[in-house]
Parts: C-alpha cells; sequence; structure tokens
C-alpha cells in the first residue's frame, strides 16, 4: 500500500482522509487531546497527561463522556486552535466529533478509525452524536473533521465478529453506486473463509471505494435534507431491529444487513424492485453468512420501535432500490412493513 489521500469539501469544511502505511503519528503538544475507548486504549497507549479513555460500546455515548472530555480540556487549557483525536470505532470517532464540535463552539478534529465501520461510515460525513434517554443518536451536531487517518493494518485486532458488521456497510454502498464493488463483493463472497484473511489490499480498495460513494452523498447534502436519505438504505428496518432487542442481540451491520433483505422485500412487494437484482443480493448477503430470518424477537416488537422512531423523527421514508444505483425514496403501508417484518423472522 502506498500513502495517498483523498479529499472532499462538506459545505464549509474540508475533510482530508489519509490512508497510510503507519499508525499515524500523533503529536503529543500541549494543545492535543486523545480520545480512546477501553479496547483501543489498550491497543494504541498515549500518556494519560494527553488523553481521555470512555467506556467502550453504545455505553460510551453518553452526555457523562461528553463532560469528561469538555472538563479534561479545559483543565489542559485546550482553546478554540486545539485538536482532539479520537482513535477508536465509530463510538469513539461520534463522541470525539460531538466533543469537538461543541467545545468553545468548535474546536480542531482528528480521527483515526480503528474498526472496519468506521473506517468506510462512523468517521466520514460530518454526522457526530450521543444516545439520549434511551434513543440512539438523538443529540449531535454536523462536524465534519478536517482529517480522517486510514491505517487498515489495525483491522487485524478486530474481531471476525466486527469486521462482519463493518462489511454489510460496504455492501450497502455498492448497491447505491457502486458495480465494481458489486463485483468484486461477490467473488470475495463465493470464496467463503474467514474475513481475517484477506488483504490489506483487498480491504483498502474497499474502504477507498465506499468512502467515495459516501462522498457522492454528503457531498451533495451534508445535512441531510434529501439525498442523503439514499445512505440510509435498509437502516429503517435496522433500526426496528436494534431498538426491539435494545441495541445487545446484534451488532450494527447484522441488523443493517437484515434490513438491506427487508428493503428488497419491501421494493418487491411494491412491485419496484427488478426481481432479478433483489435476488443478486440475497445471494451476496448469504454468501457473507449475514442472516436473512432472525429469532428471539417478536414482530411486532420491531414494528412498534419503528412507530417510536417515526413519533420521534417524523415521517418514516423507506429507501427503495429499482435496481443496483438506481434509488428512492418512499412511504409504505404499515400492513406491508409488518408482512415484510414478518418475513424476516424465523417461523
Ligand atoms: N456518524 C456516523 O455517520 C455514523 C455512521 C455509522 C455508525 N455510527 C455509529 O458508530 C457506532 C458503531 O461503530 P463501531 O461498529 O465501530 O462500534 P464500536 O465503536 O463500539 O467498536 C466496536 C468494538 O470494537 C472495539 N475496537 C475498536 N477498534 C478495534 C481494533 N482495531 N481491534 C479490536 N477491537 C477494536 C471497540 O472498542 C468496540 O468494543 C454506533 O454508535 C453508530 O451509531 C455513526
Amino acid at each position: 500500500m502506498t500513502d495517498s489521500t483523498l479529499e472532499f469539501s462538506l459545505g464549509a469544511y474540508h475533510t482530508v482522509v489519509s490512508f497510510s502505511e503507519e499508525f499515524p503519528s500523533i503529536p503529543l503538544t500541549d494543545s492535543v487531546l486523545i480520545v480512546e475507548d477501553t479496547n483501543s486504549a489498550e491497543l494504541f497507549p498515549y500518556p494519560e497527561t494527553h488523553r481521555m479513555i470512555i467506556p467502550s460500546g453504545e455505553e460510551g455515548k453518553s452526555w457523562t463522556s461528553i463532560e469528561r472530555i469538555l472538563s479534561r480540556a479545559l483543565e489542559r487549557g485546550l482553546d478554540r486552535r486545539s485538536l482532539f483525536i479520537g482513535i477508536g470505532g465509530g463510538v469513539v470517532c461520534d463522541v470525539t466529533a460531538f466533543a469537538a464540535s461543541i467545545y468553545m463552539r468548535g474546536a480542531r478534529l482528528h480521527l483515526v478509525p480503528t474498526t472496519l465501520l468506521a473506517m468506510v461510515d462512523a468517521a466520514f460525513g460530518g454526522k457526530t452524536g450521543i444516545n439520549f434517554q434511551g434513543w440512539k443518536n438523538m443529540v449531535g451536531t454536523f462536524y465534519p473533521a478536517e482529517r480522517i487517518w486510514i491505517h487498515p493494518k489495525v483491522l487485524g485486532t478486530l474481531p471476525e465478529r466486527e469486521l462482519r458488521s463493518g462489511m454489510a456497510e460496504v455492501i450497502k454502498s455498492a448497491m447505491l453506486k457502486d458495480e465494481e464493488l458489486f463485483s468484486l463483493l461477490e467473488t470475495v463472497g463465493k470464496s467463503g473463509g474467514s474475513l481475517k484473511d484477506l488483504s490489506l489490499g483487498l480491504y483498502e480498495k474497499m474502504i477507498r471505494h465506499s468512502l467515495l460513494v459516501k462522498a457522492y452523498y454528503v457531498t451533495q447534502d451534508l445535512r441531510e435534507q434529501e439525498l442523503r436519505t439514499h445512505l440510509n438504505l435498509g437502516h429503517t428496518f435496522a433500526h426496528g431491529l436494534e431498538s426491539a432487542t435494545h441495541f445487545k442481540q446484534f451488532t450494527h451491520g447484522e441488523a443493517v444487513a437484515w434490513g438491506l433483505y427487508r428493503a428488497m422485500d419491501a421494493g418487491l412487494s411494491l412491485g419496484l424492485t427488478d426481481p432479478a437484482y433483489a435476488k443478486r443480493v440475497r445471494t451476496l448477503l448469504s454468501r457473507f453468512a449475514y442472516a436473512e430470518h432472525v429469532s428471539g424477537v417478536k414482530p411486532e416488537a420491531i414494528f412498534q420501535a419503528m412507530q417510536q422512531d417515526k413519533k420521534k423523527r417524523g415521517v418514516l421514508r423507506f429507501v427503495i432500490q429499482r435496481n443496483l444505483g438506481d434509488t428512492l425514496l418512499s412511504t409504505l403501508d404499515p400492513a406491508i412493513v409488518k408482512q415484510v417484518i414478518e418475513r424476516g423472522i424465523k417461523s
């Protein structure tokens, strides 16, 4: 792998994504605050003086974490020109970015995503946030990082399940806009085997392609007025499943993969999705062993969770595809939503 960069304008912001052979060198100056979670802190140790550690997992996405980060920044005398650096998965990226965005009305921000999901999705695009009163990502800001460091070698310590979680977002990106990536995934999926055995070169390629797809949406619609919503392909059903199971039973990617099967079902029910494309998507998802039918959760609980989501966030619009790269937004009759959910539950 050779060091290289991608550059994007996101509204008034500019993000440089650097792919690097070596782990980025972190400047340990007086104006830097590193944020890690308990796991990334063990993998990438920095002096306690310069870092703040938050709990790993969704528990870390809390006001308590934000307050602790801001207090530490203040204690250390940081100002608006100071640099917050988040090193970790999507949780660390979301929390660090939120803290940086509100510290003195906006400090500098670099992110070093260390999970596949954070590399292809969470670190890039400017959404920051924490969970609030049981609602995921209910409080946050749009605040793109000025630099994102991608060092695929760090994926070496990531458990298989977390790699598969990120891979679901790679598949989603391919479905939205990238035939070449989709074909590559079909080949990778066909060979079976562990995701831990894929080469770093292949990961780099998949990450780069996924970022370019995401960039297509976020550079045109940073604040998700309309076009960016397409990135939620599979996510409306996924959020229902995640919240009905209290964010404990499935990783985000597993839920997204289930949501992608459901998006195909919904599109077929509406007579919009090309059946040959739906079959191609299902085959791809099954090659990566994502469950089309889940158990241990009642369809009604998922439907209710989606209704709650609707109450909080407004009209539920589903992302439907006619074909690869041909995407639209549609409301769905509740009877169809129920049927689609029921078809995704193991009887
Ligand atoms: N802002 C956005 O646009 C956006 C997009 C997608 C997801 N997200 C958010 O991202 C979060 C999910 O991100 P995630 O899947 O990275 O979860 P995560 O941050 O919880 O990381 C998953 C697990 O892997 C550990 N980990 C991190 N790097 C590791 C490494 N290199 N080796 C071994 N273990 C490592 C973490 O400590 C954690 O236990 C969710 O909160 C979601 O809301 C945000």
